[in-house]
């Protein structure tokens, strides 16, 4: 007897670490080598439907209607775990549409694999938890299982829990309502990937033991921040931990630079602005977009700021969104 296909859509968004995740403790698990905090954003969106078909011969994966098969062995991964924890079998079809630029440090990863994992669940219609989602993304992506989540979002190392790593919500959107500029610099595709980078730095890097080291500082001192929503205190460390991680990625060998002119000029002008007193500070991942939080009254004037800055070729604005979600099946 065959049955037909079952199929459900969820949507994601992008997260963007204050605290930075770089660094494997365990490449096969995909487990990180320190904790990160992130706040997740709503302007920027992830949809992925799931269709595990009966008929299908092999696993598709379409991204923007084309296959992409460099991310096949994650996003099958993905599916196997969810498959082998629900007792469940057969192949399925994953469509994914980004609405901002794939692969350019917008953790379009991240988005991706909270969504996939979400409508994976639904169309199969087992309901796992939370923390089997969290376990289950991380294989995808180091910083998925944060997308899980709205609003701030910490993810810590659990080395004697059930899943090594546990994420939670730290704090919901509307309970400190920051504002994102994103300031896009280049819209091409990464040259060396996260994870490439993150063993070229853990092999070649001086300073990659240092960094773990002092990471639970760090991200202490976020959650802090935090709790007081003082906001300064949570752009100074923010800014350190990103600082921190391009020292290290400065420092492989051979070095990683992520960033072009307009990032630096970026990064000068929020500190120009901020000696102003507009409330405001920088993050940059593992590519050369620049992202600008600051507190909602700000956000017309660093807005228009990045905008005018040579080689910033668009700007975008965000709030904080609400974790991944089911929105049909
Ligand atoms: O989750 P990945 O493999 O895309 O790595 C993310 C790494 C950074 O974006 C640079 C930092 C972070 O914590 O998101």
């Amino acid at each position: 007897m065959s049955h037909p296909p079952k199929k459900a859509t969820a949507v994601a968004h992008p997260n963007i670490a204050l605290i930075k995740y770089w660094g494997k403790r365990e490449v096969e698990r995909n487990i990180p080598a320190v904790g990160s905090l992130s706040i997740t954003l709503d302007g920027l969106a992830t949809t992925t439907s799931t269709t595990f078909d009966p008929g299908l011969t092999q696993e598709e994966f379409m991204l923007a209607g084309k296959e992409a098969p460099e991310m096949r062995r994650r996003v099958a991964e993905c599916l196997n775990l969810v498959r082998s924890r629900t007792g469940t079998s057969g192949y399925a079809l994953v469509e994914s549409e980004n609405d901002f630029p794939t692969a350019a440090g917008l953790a379009s990863s991240a988005s991706g694999f909270a969504a996939l994992v979400v409508a994976s669940d639904r169309a199969l219609g087992s309901r796992l938890a939370l923390s089997e989602l969290a376990d289950i993304a991380r294989h995808g992506s180091g910083s998925a299982p944060r997308s899980l989540f709205g609003g701030f979002v910490e993810l810590r190392l659990t080395p004697e829990g059930v899943h090594p790593t546990e994420t939670r919500q730290v704090l919901e959107p509307s309970a400190w309502p920051l504002r994102v500029v994103v300031a896009v610099t280049d819209t091409g595709k990464k040259e060396v990937g996260s994870t490439q980078g993150m063993l070229l730095c853990e092999r070649s890097s001086p300073y990659f033991g240092a960094w773990v080291e002092s990471s639970p500082g760090d991200l202490a001192e976020a959650l802090a921040a935090i709790q007081r929503r003082d906001f300064e205190a949570l752009g100074d460390i923010s800014e350190s931990s990103c600082l921190k991680m391009h020292a290290v990625m400065l420092s492989a060998r051979p070095g990683l630079v992520y960033w072009n002119e307009a990032t630096v000029k970026c990064i000068h002008r929020v500190r120009e602005m901020r000696a102003q007193g507009v409330p405001a500070f920088f993050t940059v991942d593992a590519g050369p977009q620049v992202k600008v939080v600051c507190l909602a009254e700000a956000v017309d004037h660093v807005a228009t700021a990045m905008g005018e800055i040579p080689g910033v070729i668009q700007t975008s604005e965000s709030g904080l969104g609400e974790g991944a979600r089911v929105v049909e099946d």
